[in-house]
């Protein structure tokens, strides 16, 4: 007889596992089930987010800043730093201790809300009187049935067609999180979030860093203002970031890779590298979920096919996060988790697109919500825009940070904010105020009336919203 649950969840990341615990807070007897090992073999629930994504490549990004940062810039506040070296091995001792931590705290979590956990992969079995029945097989075997069951199984990186990882000279996310020594020469291919905070680590620590990037514009996703601020101050660190490139044959030898391009300006180019990471984006994975048992329709990019409230084609199956439609972000994911337990429940789970913030934690950061201008343009939006740059905060230059800035558009007759868009230092959490404000639809004066602490990098995002009415206090 196999043990019966309320709800099953199938993946432990970000989606799945906040799924299982507001599934369980609503009062569900739930399981989750998930397949990552750690190094000994044991579970390690958290998914990509926290194994190979989010939380390892913070860690990596924090040390390399610190080391950026006594090399280059605790002389100017009058600190003396000789013969700063970088142990490799002990950052990624520190790396994998931050993600073990993570793993810990996701188990006691499960314990915490009674969620049971199984440590295995499931597939679909069947269809069983009132739901599906799971197999879970992991050191040992064993089925389990529910009459709800959320697929959480997240994304794997894509591959360059015939140069396959191999996580040794050719990298994905995986095996770019634990490279043992710094490479001398470093090629990425693709200039997306993760070619960039990628060779920004590897770039701080010395690695001569090159990125080749097919299209012909820089992170088109991004407000092209923010896009080219960025751009100047990766140029002026030493990150070489090739546009317009297409890349051709890549060798994998003994002594490194070789990678053969076509240059924007039709050149042939050959450029040796002793590491690559291929960073091109990332798929869908039902592997091994047996998603046929059940006639779970899946598109033709792999992704599940679900609909605005991640409602499969199979009733009483839902699926969320980086398997489905939609930006592959760990707040994405968790946001549709707590929203499918809450449907699950006869609630009205909701999750606001137009709201969800991006971040790229290179340095500066990028952050953005909503609208870019170019958007905004294309939809015919009248709109108003305001910048303030971080030169002009107080903060920021005690910090001994200026670069960027903070920008608003806002609906040209209503005063709505549209788009918050951010070039700085630590954007990443000063675009939560721009979250909350739109979230609220605030106006840009709504946020120009408050009172922001002084001195904070905040107090540019007041000026910004001051600078929609042209009427900054401080520029
Ligand atoms: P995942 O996190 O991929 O989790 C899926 C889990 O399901 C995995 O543990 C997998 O082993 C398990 N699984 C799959 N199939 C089965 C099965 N059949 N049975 C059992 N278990 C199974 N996003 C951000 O928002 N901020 C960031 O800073 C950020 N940084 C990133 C950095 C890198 C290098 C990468 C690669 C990604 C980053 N992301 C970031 C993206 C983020 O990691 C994903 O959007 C997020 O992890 C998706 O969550 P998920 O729950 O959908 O899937
Ligand atoms: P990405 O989609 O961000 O960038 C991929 C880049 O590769 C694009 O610029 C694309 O034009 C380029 N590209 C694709 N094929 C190419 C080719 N053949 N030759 C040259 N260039 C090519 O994908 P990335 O960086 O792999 O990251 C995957 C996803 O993981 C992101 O989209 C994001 O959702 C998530 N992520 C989020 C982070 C964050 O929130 N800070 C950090 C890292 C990843």
């Amino acid at each position: 007889m196999s043990k019966q649950f309320d709800v099953v969840v199938i993946g432990g990341g970000p989606g799945g596992y906040i799924a299982a615990i507001r599934a369980a807070q609503l009062g569900f007897q739930v399981a989750c089930i998930d397949e990552w090992k750690n190094a000994a073999g044991g579970p390690a629930p958290g998914g990509t987010c926290t194994n190979v994504g989010c939380i390892p490549s913070k860690a990596l990004l924090q040390s390399s800043e610190h080391f950026e940062h006594a090399n280059h810039h605790f002389a100017e506040h009058g600190i003396t730093a000789k013969d700063v070296k970088m142990d490799v091995a002990k950052m990624i001792a520190r790396k994998d201790n931050v993600v073990k931590q993570n793993n810990d705290g996701i188990l006691y979590l499960f314990k915490k809300n009674k969620v049971t956990f199984f440590h295995g992969r499931g597939s679909f079995a069947g269809k069983a009187e009132g739901g599906y029945t799971i197999n879970v097989a992991g050191k040992t075997e064993e089925a389990i049935t529910a009459k709800q069951v959320i697929i959480a199984t997240g994304s794997n990186a894509r591959a360059l067609p015939g140069t396959p990882f191999d996580e040794v000279n050719v990298l994905s996310n995986d095996g770019a999180l634990r490279v043992g020594a710094v490479p001398k020469k470093l090629a990425l291919i693709g200039s997306g979030v993760i070619g960039l905070e990628m060779g920004s680590v590897w770039r701080r620590l010395g690695a001569d860093v090159t990125i080749l990037e097919g299209l012909p514009t820089f992170l088109g996703a991004v407000d092209e203002q923010i896009a080219k601020e960025a751009k100047k101050a990766f140029d002026k660190q030493g990150l070489k970031i090739e546009l317009g490139v297409k890349v051709g044959e890549i060798v994998n030898g003994k002594k490194g890779v070789t990678v053969n391009y076509t240059n924007a300006k039709g050149e042939a180019i050959v450029l040796d590298a002793d590491k690559l990471i291929v960073s091109i984006g990332r798929v869908p994975n039902t592997i091994g979920l047996n998603a046929e048992a059940i006639g779970l329709a899946v598109d033709e990019r792999g992704a599940i096919v679900v609909d605005g409230d991640c409602k499969t084609n199979v009733p009483g199956v839902w699926a969320v996060g980086d398997v489905v439609r939609g930006p592959m972000l760990a707040h994405k994911a968790e946001e549709e988790g707590v929203a499918v337990a809450e449907r699950i429940a006869g609630q009205h789970g909701h999750v606001n697109f137009n709201t969800i913030p991006w971040v790229i934690y290179t340095s500066p950061e990028i952050a953005w919500v909503g609208r870019t201008e170019q958007q905004l343009k294309a939809d015919g939006v009248a709109y108003k825009a305001g910048t303030f740059p971080f030169l002009a905060n107080g903060r920021a230059r005690a910090l001994g940070d200026t670069t960027g800035m903070v920008k608003f558009l806002a609906d040209a007759t209503t005063d709505e904010i549209l788009g918050v868009h951010m070039v700085g230092p630590q954007v990443s959490e000063l675009i939560s105020e721009a979250v909350v404000a739109m979230e609220f639809k605030a106006s840009a004066e709504d946020i120009a009336r408050i009172c922001h602490a002084h001195p904070s990098l905040s107090e540019a995002t007041k000026e910004a919203a001051l600078a929609v009415d042209k009427r900054t206090l401080n520029f």
